[in-house]
């Protein structure tokens, strides 16, 4: 069954078609990061406008990549939900025109449902139930996956998403958009235990998040330093501002294995390509004596061949939508809506 997927949640436009929810055949994208880094990060009302330039072309590259027409597409899957309004519109009104002119069934795909499933792509033997520490620009959470439609979020970030909080740091040390990746890039040869953040933690709710205070000292930190004129190494303050931030999600991530008993745990989301947060789950997983998933690095950030895959086990689960579809900014992964 092959399902064409679409993506415009954020700042990069994305078609891919996919077969049975686990191979890729064509998976285009269109990014708009050089635009957004002038301004030092995603201007949503630009972002809506370079989605509807790009789609069409996108749609022509997905299909002719994969060597297929329309009438070879099973059924079209679509982000809708959660995301910046105006660029997720473009991607559902897109897709429902689609399905609309061609009679093709519409999916609605739940973003973050479409980060997890990045990985049945990377690993064609993966199958739920397992633990997911899902980590990207907006979200944080520990998610019990169990099955491809079920989902029970276990923790969560109270304020800030890790990769919200890497980019605001990143930003603060000038480093230019998008920061997590610059930061990560820096921070290679830095001194992991350079400086000392504060550990965040929140009471009574062990498996849950927290990184505004974190991010507070480390940009108080860096103002400090230059309202002083002192010179910081940039490479050990990167280094060390990325190894608290994943020892806090991997703390969180320990301690939800114990609990769950999961013996497979899974990494999904854009912060998910951070060489240290991978390192540190490899050990974590190792310690522990499970399994471990980390999705290839290419299908870490936002991509459209996750959202075909994902729209392949709501397709199997026969959740359609009919032609009232709409966009949501906001929406939790186990409460869908449409
Ligand atoms: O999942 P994603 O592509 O978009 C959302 O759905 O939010 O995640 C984007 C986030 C950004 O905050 C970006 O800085 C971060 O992922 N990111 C990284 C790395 N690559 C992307 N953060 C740390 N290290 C990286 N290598």
């Amino acid at each position: 069954m092959y399902i064409l997927g679409i993506e415009s949640s954020c700042d990069e436009t994305a078609i891919s078609v996919v077969e049975d929810g686990r191979k890729i055949l064509s998976n285009a994208v269109e990014t708009q990061i050089e635009r957004h880094r002038e301004f030092g990060g995603v201007v949503p009302e630009i972002a809506s406008r370079m989605h509807t330039e790009a789609i069409c072309g996108v749609y022509n590259k997905a299909l002719s990549d994969a060597h297929l027409n329309i009438s070879d597409i099973s059924a079209v899957a679509v982000t809708f939900a959660p995301g910046l309004i105006g660029a997720l519109l473009v991607g559902v009104n897109f897709a429902k025109g689609l399905c609309l002119a061609s009679g093709k069934p519409l999916i609605p795909v739940h973003h973050l449902r479409a980060h997890i499933a990045a990985n049945y792509i990377t690993y064609k033997e993966l199958e739920p139930p397992f633990l997911c520490l899902v980590v990207s620009g907006g979200n944080t959470m520990l998610v019990n996956v169990k099955s491809y439609t079920e989902f029970e979020i276990i923790g969560r970030t109270r304020d800030d998403a890790a990769g919200e909080c890497m980019d605001k740091v990143a930003r603060a040390m000038s480093l230019s958009y998008p920061g997590g990746v610059n930061l990560d890039r820096l921070s290679k040869n830095g001194n992991p235990e350079a400086f000392r953040f504060p550990k965040p933690k929140v009471d009574n709710s062990p498996l849950d998040f927290s990184f505004s205070g974190l991010k507070t000292n480390a940009v108080n930190l860096l103002n400090s330093a230059k309202q002083k004129c002192e010179t910081l190494s940039k490479e050990d303050f990167g280094a060390s501002f990325i190894n608290s931030v994943s020892d806090s999600l991997i703390e969180n991530t320990e301690k939800a294995i114990d609990i769950t008993g999961l013996d497979k745990l899974v990494l999904a989301g854009g912060v998910s390509a951070n060489s240290v947060l991978r390192k540190k789950a490899e050990a974590l997983a190792k310690c522990k004596g499970i399994k471990l998933y980390l999705p290839d690095l290419s299908l870490c950030g936002d991509n459209a061949a996750m959202v075909a895959a994902q729209g392949f086990y709501e397709y199997m689960n026969g959740a359609l939508s009919d032609m009232s579809l709409n966009a949501y900014p906001t929406m939790d992964i186990d409460k869908i809506r449409y």
